[in-house]
């Protein structure tokens, strides 16, 4: 296991690289805030995860946490495929990988779309049985000469409980994905039974939200059922035999906390479900956070120190438009962050608690009440560290800011590249005409 691609990004390298860019003029006054990513990083993540479970397994990267084309080809260039959530997304990992390394996964797509998606060849994963009954539809429909084998799974929801955060846990009684295994456990049978083109069990269980155990507990529970509905089709012979098991590993956003590395998440899966990494089995796997959180961050420029309310508050460049679920639930999503001056060097100083707020205009665009951090000064450079998951992905058009420039870089002194111009106001026009 590659040790040094798993800790967060050390403020030194952050530093060195923010110099680096400005001696390399990548930085210009109108780049208010820019995002910056380690894509050497990156590709160890994607490394890290192929190395810990068996050849053979398709692992797929969920494109909603990150779907910047250029990370997307250093992750398929590892040999990735790609997990899609909309018509949008599907796209553009076809712009990035074959058809046979795409993914389908969403609680509404509509029948054009599983159409489309089916001529393709992605496979899909149906999240109801309404779906699964749209799909022998659309396959019954198909001319027998249709080039691509229809690949189908469904997803199912364990109900082995919320984790920590409730909005992030897909596994609890209710949940809106998935089919709850125990209580529609015959139809799912039947189901199976009745469908020789369903071959593929999903489960994700939340992003975030619960400890490996829990997601591993989950994956047992799937695939008793996917053995049982291997036992009912007797003769026929097995017919589940691709088993996805979704995304959610944890990553460590404060320092202090500790998150499973990928082989250790591994190690438990292989001793609560050893089936699953033997020959009858073809695994998929649709990591999203895990691959890219701590592979990016964003620096802002501090455009004014407020004081007022007893409390001295930065206000930045980035905010909810970026950090939607930072500023809606400050106390769950908490960045580190690290100040540096205008020239890039860290400052010092002994700690004061800092607001952190972002440019937006309503009062809960708010990235942090309580941040510890050196005295900053207007100008400085606030860096967000691990915001390379579900953050710049969750882009808004509110207030109509432009979204910043992206910077890519490979590993401590290597090559930069400016991955995404800042955007340009006349694209902010358009998209309100
Ligand atoms: C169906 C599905 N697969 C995979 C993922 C990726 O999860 P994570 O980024 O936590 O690994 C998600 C995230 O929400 C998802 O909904």
């Amino acid at each position: 296991m590659n040790a040094a691609v798993g800790e967060r990004i050390p403020p030194s390298e952050l530093s060195a690289a923010y110099r680096r860019a400005l001696e390399l003029g990548l930085l210009s006054g109108d780049d208010t805030a820019a995002l910056f990513i380690d894509l050497q990083r990156l590709a160890g993540r994607a490394r890290e995860l192929r190395e810990a479970f068996p050849d053979g397994a398709l692992h797929t990267a969920a494109v909603k946490a990150a779907p910047l084309p250029p990370l997307l080809r250093c992750l398929a260039r590892e040999g990735m495929g790609l997990e899609v959530a909309s018509l949008g997304e599907l796209e553009l990992a076809r712009s990035v990988v074959p058809a046979e390394r795409i993914v389908f996964d969403s609680p509404a797509k509509t029948r054009a779309e599983l159409a489309y998606a089916l001529d393709l060849g992605a496979a899909i994963n149906a999240d109801s049985l309404d779906e699964v009954a749209r799909l022998a539809e659309l396959i019954a429909a198909r001319p027998a000469s249709a080039a691509a084998r229809p690949r189908i799974g469904l997803r199912l929801n364990p109900q082995v409980g919320a984790g920590r955060f409730a909005y992030t846990s897909t596994a609890a009684r209710y949940s809106k994905f998935g089919v709850p295994i125990a209580e529609f456990r015959e139809a799912l049978l039947e189901a199976y039974r009745a469908h020789v083109w369903l071959q593929g069990v999903h489960v994700h269980i939340g992003s975030q939200a619960c400890a490996p155990e829990q997601m591993v507990e989950g994956m047992r529970v799937a695939l008793d059922f996917a053995l049982e509905a291997n036992r009912r089709a007797g003769a026929a012979g097995p017919r589940v035999r691709i088993f996805d098991i979704g995304g959610g590993l944890p990553v460590a956003y404060a320092d202090g906390d500790r998150a499973p590395r990928m082989a250790e998440y591994a190690a438990l899966l292989r001793a609560r479900c050893p089936e699953l990494f033997t020959s009858d089995w073809r695994l998929v796997t649709e990591f999203g956070r895990y691959l890219s959180a701590p592979c990016a961050w964003a620096a802002s420029r501090i455009e004014y120190v407020k004081p007022g309310g007893g409390a001295r508050t930065l206000i930045i460049h980035l905010g909810a438009d970026m950090l939607l679920r930072e500023c809606y639930f400050p106390e769950h999503w908490r960045h580190e962050m690290v100040v540096l001056d205008a020239g890039g060097a860290p400052r010092g100083g002994p700690l004061e608690r800092h607001v952190v707020a972002g440019p937006l205009c309503f009062a809960g665009d708010v990235l942090s009440f309580e941040q510890e951090l050196p005295p900053a000064r207007e100008g400085d450079i606030l860096v967000i560290r691990d915001v390379g998951a579900y953050t710049f992905s969750m882009w808004s058009r509110f207030v109509s800011r432009q979204f910043p420039k992206v910077i890519g870089y490979h590993g401590p002194g290597g090559e930069f590249e400016v991955l995404k111009e800042r955007e340009g106001l006349g694209r902010v026009l358009d998209f309100w005409q």
